[in-house]
């Protein structure tokens, strides 16, 4: 699925007397894994939050596999979009399992739920959990898990609607080294062996310059980068 963003304006912020970004002309290819950078403030999770139809727009158009997001199709194209927000956004109160399976929520009728999830849907859940080796966790309470434990839920609720985009800001926040190395290694699977197209939101460049390949940098709500994650220290230090 591509993504395109064409002259995409966001609201504007009075606190910032600006539009928070503006001018976005990009283009995602399907199974290109992309890293979106920038300083705090640089306006990357609001660009995010955009593109799933989270945060209105002002202007520009957004289009999901060469169609114009509209509010009657959001609901549609949002079904191929797997999203990660910052903080991953888990109910700490719950168990694993059944943080994965809010992430078909959308997809299972109310009356179907009433009664505890279909066993198939469990099953799917628990694959998932077990595949991102949480096999002895899964009825653990998230709040008890480690941060690197936790943010792999939070991919596997991501992925229980088989998106074929996944979009993670700062999914790497809070890990150390080899948290984060692992996480990466999860995203890198995904993105060669499903062919997931990936944008994700990193501030740690060492990170960036190896996994995807394609960074975006965001300066005061504008793209001044878009290439290669070679040299992407210098880069980010010219562009900034
Ligand atoms: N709904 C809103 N209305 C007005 N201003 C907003 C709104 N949402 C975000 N902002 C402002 O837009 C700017 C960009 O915010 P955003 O969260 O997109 O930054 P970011 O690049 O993700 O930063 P960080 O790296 O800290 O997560 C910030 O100054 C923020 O205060
Ligand atoms: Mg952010």
């Amino acid at each position: 699925m591509t993504i395109e963003c064409l002259n995409l304006e966001s609201i504007y912020s009075k606190s910032l007397a600006r539009p928070i970004f503006s001018e976005i002309n990009l283009k995602i290819n399907p199974g290109e894994f992309v890293v979106l950078l920038g300083l705090n403030g640089a306006g990357k999770s609001t660009l995010l939050r955009s593109l799933l139809g989270l945060t209105p727009v002002k202007r520009g158009e957004i289009k999901i596999n060469n169609l114009t997001v509209t509010p009657e199709n959001l609901h549609q194209i949002r079904r191929h979009l797997g999203f990660i927000s910052q903080g991953g956004g888990l109910v700490k109160q719950l168990s694993a399992l059944d943080n994965v399976l809010c992430g078909c929520l959308g997809d299972c009728p109310p009356w179907q739920t009433l009664w505890g999830f279909p066993s198939e849907v469990q099953t799917k859940a628990m694959r998932l959990l077990t595949e991102l080796g949480l096999k002895e966790q899964i009825h653990q309470k998230t709040s008890r898990l480690s941060g690197g434990q936790q943010q792999r839920v939070a991919i596997a609720r991501a992925l229980m609607q088989e998106p074929k985009i996944l979009i993670a800001d700062e999914p790497l926040a809070g890990l150390d080294v080899m948290a984060a190395q692992q996480v990466m290694e999860i995203f890198a699977k995904l993105h060669q062996e499903k062919g997931i197209t990936i944008v994700m939101v990193l501030h740690d460049l060492g990170i960036a310059s190896i996994y995807p390949e394609r960074a975006i940098i965001l300066d005061q709500g504008h793209i001044v980068y878009d290439g290669n994650c070679q040299h992407l220290q210098e880069k980010f230090c010219e562009f900034t």
